[in-house]
């Protein structure tokens, strides 16, 4: 999506919208007046016109495409205009509004817009309101109720203006998949299906909200397991047409990124370590919602490495949590083989993870006892250590004002010690999501949505799951 001044050649274009007010719709500015295009994938969908006589603003026409209505758009363009008058100083804006059109008066209440009098038969044979507009104020809040599903967390959200944590709910089925010792994708969507409804609702009741007062509904849309965002993207599409509002598509890993909105603003240009479950990722961000991936893991991910390690020396699903603990204790006492360890941004952990499996089984068969606590701090130090070594590196090359550390692993306290430890060193602020913000959430996914709305991203009622979505 982009918001742009018109030029000459878009003029048939924006007539042939305007014809959607009236049927001689004829595009003419006077020296006061400008007008702003939106555009979506190269074609314009919308336009509006504004005029500018010294300190008075006023709209003129705002038209949205039918296909694109109830999307936001239309408040998009508003907001734009806000920020262009507020820069020539004028106070306030106005406009004039048929009394019978509903949908553009809701459309400019909900931009902050006022009935301040009433004009008998102005139009034909309807009233005609005049609305105004004090722009001393902030932009208009923005609430997104947001939903995750892609994996074990049933989970949904209201989060304002992209930081702010009105209400969420989490319902774990970590319960239930400890008796499989992993994640079993048919049983995670059927709990899914089960609790959606509830958490929705516990969530709204938590906020003392209704639907009215949502602006947007975000979904996660992948990556993850097909069935389990399914039901997350099949109750938001339910939510936002039987609502009238818009659907925004999130990506989960710029979900577990923007966790990071809770603690702070971002500084351009950044790096990000994202670590979790299912991937392992130094990612550059140069702007808001922007991703260029500069490595990643090449077999298992540092989350899958540490369940996979603890399940062999008899620990629960999920085992991160408590090697975490135990490797607090622990001493590094056990020789294992450094992980990849090369010139580029990627990672391997395949090797380690198999070499700890090898070596628990050596023991047993030898008939000796493994020190749990020992082998979980030599196993965390050489993990968190190659992670922290490519990431320095990378922060010296990209030359980056902050670091993120993002995903299900950025819980860890051995790593957490270790970057605010290094990026100290190097003077490079580091950005921590909250613990209760680390693991899969619809916090994030409410926190990303945010800027994903501002950038126009939106769904249709076509949306499907993308299980290996990439950032
Ligand atoms: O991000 P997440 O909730 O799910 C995915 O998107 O994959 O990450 C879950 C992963 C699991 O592998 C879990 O063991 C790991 O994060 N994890 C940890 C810690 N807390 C969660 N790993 C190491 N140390 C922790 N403190
Ligand atoms: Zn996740």
């Amino acid at each position: 999506m982009e918001i742009r001044k018109y030029k000459k050649s878009d003029i048939s274009i924006i007539e042939k919208l305007g014809r959607i007010l009236h049927n001689n719709y004829n595009f003419e500015l006077d020296d006061f007046s400008s007008c702003l295009v939106i555009e979506e994938k190269n074609n314009i969908i919308g336009f509006i016109t504004y005029s500018i006589i010294y300190e008075r603003a006023e709209i003129i026409d705002i038209v949205i495409d039918k296909e694109y209505r109830k999307k936001g758009y239309g408040t998009l363009l508003l907001e734009k205009v806000f920020d262009i008058i507020k820069d020539n100083n004028c106070e306030n804006i106005t406009l004039e509004v048929n009394s019978n059109n509903k949908s553009a008066i809701n459309l400019y209440k909900k931009s902050g817009f006022q009935i301040v009098s009433v004009r008998k038969n102005y139009y034909s044979n309807s009233d005609g309101y005049l609305m105004k507009k004090e722009l001393g104020d902030k932009m208009k809040d923005i609430y997104i109720l947001a939903i995750e599903t892609s994996c074990d967390e049933t989970s949904c959200s209201i989060i304002k203006n992209g930081n702010i944590d009105i209400s969420t709910v989490i319902l774990s089925q970590i319960d239930i998949h400890k008796n499989y010792g992993g994640v079993v994708p048919e049983i995670a969507s059927r709990s899914h299906t089960e609790a959606i409804t509830l958490v929705f609702e516990e969530c709204l009741k938590k906020a003392n909200m209704t639907m009215d007062d949502i602006d947007c509904v975000a979904v996660t849309y992948g990556p993850g397991l097909n069935g389990s965002l399914l039901v997350g993207i099949e109750a938001a599409k339910a939510l936002s047409y039987a609502n009238n509002k818009p659907l925004i598509p999130v990506n989960h890993m710029a979900g577990h990124i923007y966790a990071n909105k809770f603690v702070g603003e971002f500084k351009f240009p950044l790096l990000c370590l994202v670590v979790s479950g299912g991937h392992t990722e130094l990612v550059y961000m140069d702007k808001e919602y922007s991703f260029k991936r500069i490595g990643s893991t090449l077999d298992d991910s540092i989350g899958e490495a540490y369940d996979k390690v603890a399940r062999v020396v008899g620990i629960p699903y999920p085992g991160g949590p408590l090697m975490d603990k135990m490797a607090s204790v622990g001493k590094h006492t056990y020789n294992l083989p450094s992980p990849k360890d090369d010139n580029s941004y990627d990672f391997s952990f395949s090797g380690l993870k198999s070499a700890v499996i090898n070596l628990v089984h050596n023991e047993k068969q030898r008939g000796n006892e493994i020190n749990k606590e020992d082998l979980a701090t030599s196993f965390q130090e050489t993990a968190v250590g190659i992670l922290v070594k490519k990431t320095i590196k990378a922060l010296k090359e990209y030359d980056v004002k902050e670091l993120l550390l993002a995903g299900g692993v950025s819980a860890n306290s051995g790593l957490r010690k270790k970057l605010e430890e290094e990026c100290g060193k190097l003077g490079v602020e580091l950005l921590k999501p909250e613990i209760k913000y680390c693991t899969d959430n619809a916090a994030m996914i409410g926190a990303a949505a945010y800027y994903a709305y501002l950038r126009g991203d939106r769904a249709d009622l076509d949306l499907n799951p993308n299980p290996g979505l990439d950032l």
